[in-house]
């Protein structure tokens, strides 16, 4: 089966649909490594036992330091996919390099919309009668890889950042689980040079 590291840093529903897609049967693949920034973040407390390692980036001298050692704990998972599930920190070059062709990213906004945070609010505030959720292939600049796959929901009258995020969160989870069949079985397309 085709292995799974997940970067987290928060809440981990991301994570979590992909440990009950696999419980399921829906994807055939399994995790083997959870990575964190946030060693106290929910996300941990989903799946325990695949913990690997977490270290508080703020702990660390400088950034590079950080992202090496993370990138080396990741590739000693032996990883065939990295996804990157509500990872909140941006990948340094050095890790992006080491993963490229199998590292990838979803990202609460209709890409190339609204890369970075507050997404919904933004999208609130621009007007949009849509928005969406992208997963993508990471490259080091930020959310600017090409995209893989989109969700789409509708705007509605009333909408706030709040509403608007809890809307999109199903369709979020769906959307990674798909694009994760796809990857397992060989059919996601590689990107050209970007
Ligand atoms: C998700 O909405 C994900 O798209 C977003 O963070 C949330 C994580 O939720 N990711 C980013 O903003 C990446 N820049 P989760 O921890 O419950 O999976």
């Amino acid at each position: 089966r085709r292995r799974l590291a997940v970067l987290v840093s928060g809440r981990g529903s991301n994570l979590q649909t992909i440990l009950d897609a696999i419980a399921a049967g829906t994807l055939d693949a399994k995790i083997v490594g959870v990575f964190s920034d946030k060693p106290d973040c929910i996300a941990l407390t989903r799946a325990p036992q695949h913990l690997r390692w977490s270290r508080a980036a703020k702990t660390y001298a400088d950034r590079r330091t950080f992202d090496s050692e993370l990138r080396d704990a990741v590739a000693a998972s032996q990883p065939d996919w990295v996804v990157c599930a509500g990872y909140m920190r941006i990948l340094g070059s050095n890790f992006v390099q080491r993963f490229a062709d199998r590292l990838i990213n979803i990202h609460p906004s209709l890409l190339p919309k609204y890369p970075g945070l507050h997404t919904h609010r933004r999208a609130l505030e621009a007007g949009d009668s849509e928005h969406g959720a992208s997963v993508h292939w990471v490259i080091p600049e930020l959310d600017a890889g090409t995209v893989i796959a989109q969700a789409r929901i509708p705007v509605l009258p009333g909408d706030d950042a709040q509403s608007l995020a809890a809307r999109l969160l199903p369709a979020e989870h769906e959307l990674l689980v798909s694009v994760l069949r796809d990857a397992v079985a060989g059919q996601l397309a590689l990107p050209g040079p970007v």
